[in-house]
């Protein structure tokens, strides 16, 4: 039986282990518990931003982060088409509608370009979702949100440790979010944290990760719904372990890519990831190719899958969501670049724990059943 290589393994190599039995030492396992102060305050500063507000995940954050700047019916929202679903869910349930882009078939980000003319007296604000490894091109966004007086949210869920033209991703909107799902550069296992400056936007959202609890008034007696969002001490003494290992995590995954880059730069028929461009250097969130043709894709992932090499696809268009069209939304919409990928996009293993020699593994795999 040959080897398995998933396409996912994190990596625990730190102090994660004893800040854990501390919790447990001390009885301190639920939402309250020093870590958790320790965590928001320490990546908050790593990413330049004054407030952290740890949740229990980043789909969860974007949903606070919608309720906090009051989006509702009426309020259109500008994002990309290309994305997972939690960004739009985030919008669709506040009742503001998403206006969507398409992607820059390069970089597989949102395409700025498209931006402006779609902003109406009714856009409140743009939600940019940098993907895969390279940051969305920031500096038209934030004229744009300048000239119509938009907010910026920034999904920087899959962007720990990434700058653009040297500032950091998280730092560029007015509230951002990251997940720490096990795929992140780091992880609490499930979490996410919002980070602002603004110390209003800061305590609305602690309150909403907290059932709305008001802190100043009478226990159990609410003004407003929230949830309960928190994240655990637990989870907070992985992230603060693994945030103390950020450098090498960033390393690894620069390594792991570069290496890809390298073994896989003759293959035909794919499109590799772009390795940098004038505002950042990949940082490799997972390694991702989109084939020429779906065939090749499907021929590519079945193949891959024979030899117990794990893939996922790319995500699915947001215009193309079965359940949006079922609501209404996006009906008869086009975005070409974003389908394509969608339809052709995979990625490959591309976890911390991956070794060496299971890249090499991959890569030989890949080329040889590129020819099939
Ligand atoms: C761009 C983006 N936004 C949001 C999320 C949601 O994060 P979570 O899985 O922690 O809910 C993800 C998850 O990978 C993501 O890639």
């Amino acid at each position: 039986m040959s080897r398995m290589v998933p396409v996912n393994t994190p990596l625990l190599a730190g102090n994660e282990k004893k800040y854990l039995l501390e919790c447990i030492e001390t009885g301190w396992i639920s939402s309250e518990g020093e870590f958790i102060k320790k965590f928001e305050q320490a990546f908050s500063s790593y990413v330049d931003r004054k407030y952290g507000v740890a949740v229990s995940n980043g789909s969860a954050a974007l949903d606070i982060v919608a309720q906090a700047l009051k989006l509702g019916k009426g309020d259109e929202v500008i994002m990309p088409t290309f994305t997972i679903i939690s960004p739009a869910v985030s919008v669709i349930r506040t009742g503001a509608v998403p206006v969507l882009v398409d992607s820059d078939p390069d970089t597989w980000n949102m395409d700025v370009s498209q931006i402006e003319a779609k902003i109406t007296a009714r856009t409140k604000a743009i939600l940019v979702v940098h993907i895969y490894g390279l940051p969305v091109d920031m500096d038209p966004i934030l004229d744009l949100c300048k000239k119509y007086n938009l907010k910026l949210i920034e999904d920087a869920a899959e962007m720990h440790g990434q700058t653009y033209k040297g500032k950091k991703c998280g730092s560029f909107g007015d509230i951002s979010i990251f997940s720490f799902y096990p795929n992140k550069h780091i992880t609490t296992g499930e979490g996410g944290m919002i980070v602002t400056n603004d110390e209003q936007l800061k305590e609305r959202c602690e309150l909403l990760r907290n059932l709305a609890f008001d802190p100043k008034g009478r226990r159990f007696v609410h003004e407003e719904i929230g949830w309960n969002y928190r994240m655990t001490n637990m989870q907070a003494a992985i992230g603060l372990a693994q945030l103390e290992n950020i450098t090498d995590h960033i390393e690894k995954k620069h390594a792991i890519g570069s290496l890809y880059n390298e073994r896989l730069k003759n293959l035909k028929g794919f499109k590799l990831p772009v390795a940098s461009t004038s505002y950042a250097e990949n940082i490799y969130w997972v390694y991702a190719m989109v084939a020429d043709t779906e065939e090749k894709c499907r021929t590519m992932v079945k193949a891959l899958s024979e030899h117990r090499i794990g893939t996922r696809p790319f995500f699915w268009c947001m215009h193309e969501q079965p359940v949006f069209l079922k609501m209404g939304l996006f009906r008869d919409q086009k975005f070409p670049h974003s389908e394509k990928m969608a339809r052709n996009g995979f990625y490959l293993p591309s976890g911390l724990g991956l070794t060496t020699d299971d890249i090499e593994y991959v890569s030989e795999r890949v080329m040889n059943c590129s020819t099939l």
